[in-house]
């Protein structure tokens, strides 16, 4: 089978959680639910929310935290992509406003949102990875961002209590080294209707569960049969952060150690499409090996999407 390589850089990554924590005990006081519910049935402790900055505001931040730790030149950056469910409009993109935010409405930029749910930030990697490839592209921000807060109906205990707002960026160079990624990316749209978000969030739970376990375990196996890899070339995997329970069940399943997924559900909640980009900056912030690494990222969200990744970085 012919391997499909890419040319792409990962120069660096940021990531933004705004200040304010919602613990449990917090939504105890709004909700009719309990500390014990939430930790035993989902890993999550704590969320953050949003005052007042909408996602593009989150999603700036995130995109100047990695410009800043690589010193960027951002003359060079010709495209922004941000996944996300939750824009600060209708139209134009969140995109357009980090451009301007960044000051970069002067230079010529490709700039759009994309919408994959939860594997926002994987479908968003995708495609920034294929427009670098085509060499038309040179630089490119690729963010997850989300103020889900704003869409949450706090009269839904099933769903208000497992999501939080934050962002997360890559920043992503053409270059002419080959250097191996591997994308896996798909949908099953019949079960549209089992997580939506029209005014708020809606969700049939353990359906979700019911198909995340399957998803997940899917796009590993498909992403690792494309790359001609194994688990043993892989450093880390990185998943979507929606719920402990659902990684414990993968990991039993594929018969991987628990400690080579990278956890932050407890700090952070459900950030949708912002999940993986978080814990993919959190995990090369905190890693002890400097040299580079074979990550693996793996999503699920709404549509339903689901799909995986294996970078080098
Ligand atoms: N506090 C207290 N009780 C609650 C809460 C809450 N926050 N939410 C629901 N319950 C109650 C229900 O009303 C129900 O009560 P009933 O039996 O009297 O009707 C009961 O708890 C259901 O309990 P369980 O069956 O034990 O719940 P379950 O184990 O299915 O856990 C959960 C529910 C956590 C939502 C689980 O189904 C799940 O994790 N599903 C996956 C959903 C997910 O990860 N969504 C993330 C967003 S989707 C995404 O990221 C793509």
């Amino acid at each position: 089978m012919k391997k499909l390589m890419n040319n792409i850089k990962f120069i660096s990554t940021g990531s933004y959680i705004p200040e304010k924590i919602m613990t449990n005990f917090d939504l105890e006081k709004l909700v009719d639910t309990s500390d014990e519910w939430i930790y035993s049935r989902t890993g999550i402790k704590n969320r953050h929310f949003s005052t007042g900055e909408n996602t593009s505001d989150l999603a700036v931040k995130a995109a100047q935290n990695a410009i800043d730790k690589a010193n960027y030149d951002i003359s060079k950056i010709d495209l922004i992509i941000v996944a996300t469910f939750t824009p600060d409009l209708m139209s134009p993109s969140v995109a357009n406003f980090v451009q301007a935010k960044l000051g970069l409405s002067k230079q010529d930029i490709t700039c759009f949102d994309l919408n994959a749910g939860c594997t926002g930030f994987i479908y968003a990697l995708n495609v920034a990875s294929q427009m670098l490839k085509s060499e038309k592209y040179q630089s490119a921000l690729v963010i997850g961002a989300e103020v889900i807060s704003k869409v949450i109906d706090f009269n839904d205990r099933n769903t208000s209590v497992l999501f939080g707002d934050g962002s997360g960026c890559v920043l992503l160079e053409n270059i002419e080294e080959i250097v191996p990624a591997y994308f896996y990316s798909t949908s099953e749209g019949e079960l549209n209707k089992t997580l939506y978000v029209d005014n708020v969030v809606h969700m049939d739970g353990k359906k979700v569960y019911q198909f995340a376990l399957g998803a997940v375990e899917k796009a590993i196996k498909k992403v690792l049969e494309d790359s001609q890899l194994t688990l043993m070339d892989v450093d880390m995997i990185i998943p979507h952060q929606a719920n402990i329970r659902i990684i414990q069940s993968v990991a039993k399943s594929l018969k991987i150690d628990l400690n080579k997924f990278f956890l932050n559900i407890d700090k952070y909640g459900n950030t949708s499409a912002a999940s993986i980009a978080i814990a993919l900056d959190e995990y090369i912030e905190t890693r002890k090996n400097k040299t580079q690494e074979t990550l693996l990222l793996v999503g699920f969200g709404s549509g339903f999407t689901y799909g995986a990744a294996i970078i080098t970085i």
